[in-house]
């Protein structure tokens, strides 16, 4: 049986440190790095993390791509490439200089890994997505984005410092695009069963419901030359091990929505149901009002973002 392998393409810093943690996790057999703009670096990550998998007496086979030819046959592929969101920048500042990247891996990957499933995590996230699909014309199971995780892990994060016990036992919930109207959702938020609504005050929820939805640029700003990368990381490897175990984990993930919560044709960040075929299920919550009217904002300015690619020029509609 062939082993599981998995294209990274982009190499900065959360590209090389998903490929770290997947090559130590040793749940794939193969982790290969795809750098088209700096192929030298691909090839010294490559070997530093080769000789890594030694040192630890891991199994996994570490390489980099030459040729684009060399992503063949990848069963998931993560997009971290794109310029990086640096200080006073907005997510979507990137829109259409990331959308070229994308356009132009897509156009590698459906040549190459016909069958892979990919998870878009260059930002803005929820437009590249959309940019993704529209790319490869593949099923929308097929295309699913990283957000969900890092935008719950962050708001889990600020719990813990508000309570100051429970690591490891917060489950917070962060719905829609992964913008500055992302739906931090407290109330399908609980610290070891515990609702938090429970354990703070509303007063304490709101700051960090804010904060949250600030998480990545408090990290741009305090990096000063790059935005996150250990989170979006772990995030990344997270969905990358549910699709390739099969897990049928549920995750907030970036996908194309069909109907659910009731939009179509738009990018947003849901809980699914990740297995060997993506996403395999949409996991619809009953949202009351005030997080509807939320979602609703959410799924708004994706939808600009979208519609941007269109007045931008880098579609036309048909
Ligand atoms: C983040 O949230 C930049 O989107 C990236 O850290």
């Amino acid at each position: 049986m062939r082993g599981k392998k998995v294209g990274i393409v982009g190499v900065g810093n959360v590209g090389s440190t998903c490929a770290y943690i997947l090559a130590m996790s040793g749940n794939c057999h193969e982790v290969i790095l795809r750098s088209s703009s700096n192929p030298d670096k691909a090839k010294g990550l490559a070997l530093d993390m080769s000789q890594a998998v030694q040192a630890a007496r891991m199994h996994t086979v570490i390489k980099h791509a030459q040729e684009p030819s060399d992503i063949a046959d990848c069963d998931v592929i993560v997009i971290t490439a794109g310029s990086p969101r640096l200080p006073g920048m907005s997510r979507d500042d990137l829109l259409v200089k990331n959308a070229q990247i994308m356009k132009r891996v897509m156009d590698d990957v459906k040549k190459y890994s016909p069958n892979a499933i990919i998870v878009p995590v260059s930002n803005p996230l929820d437009a590249m997505v959309y940019v993704a699909l529209k790319e490869t014309g593949w099923d929308r199971n097929r295309v699913v984005g990283m957000a969900g995780i890092l935008d719950s892990a962050r708001m889990a994060h600020f719990v813990y410092e508000q309570l100051g016990y429970g690591a490891g036992q917060i489950r917070c919930s962060v719905m829609g695009g992964h913008g500055d109207d992302m739906v931090p959702l407290p109330r399908f938020s609980t610290v070891a069963g515990v609702p938090l609504t429970d354990l703070l005050t509303w007063d304490e929820i709101d700051a960090i419901v804010e904060r949250t939805k600030r998480g990545g640029a408090e990290i741009v700003g305090l990096l000063k030359d790059g935005s996150a990368y250990y989170a979006p990381a772990k995030a990344a490897a997270l969905m990358v091990e549910a699709i390739l175990g099969d897990t049928k984990q549920i995750y907030p993930c970036a996908v194309m929505l069909s109907g659910e919560y009731g939009y179509k044709d738009v990018v947003s960040g849901v809980p699914v149901m990740l297995g060997a075929n993506g996403a395999e299920k949409v996991i619809e919550a009953n949202l009351n009002d005030d997080q509807d009217r939320k979602f609703a904002k959410s799924v708004g300015s994706v939808k600009q973002l979208i519609e941007a690619l269109y007045s931008k020029g880098f579609y036309t509609k048909s």
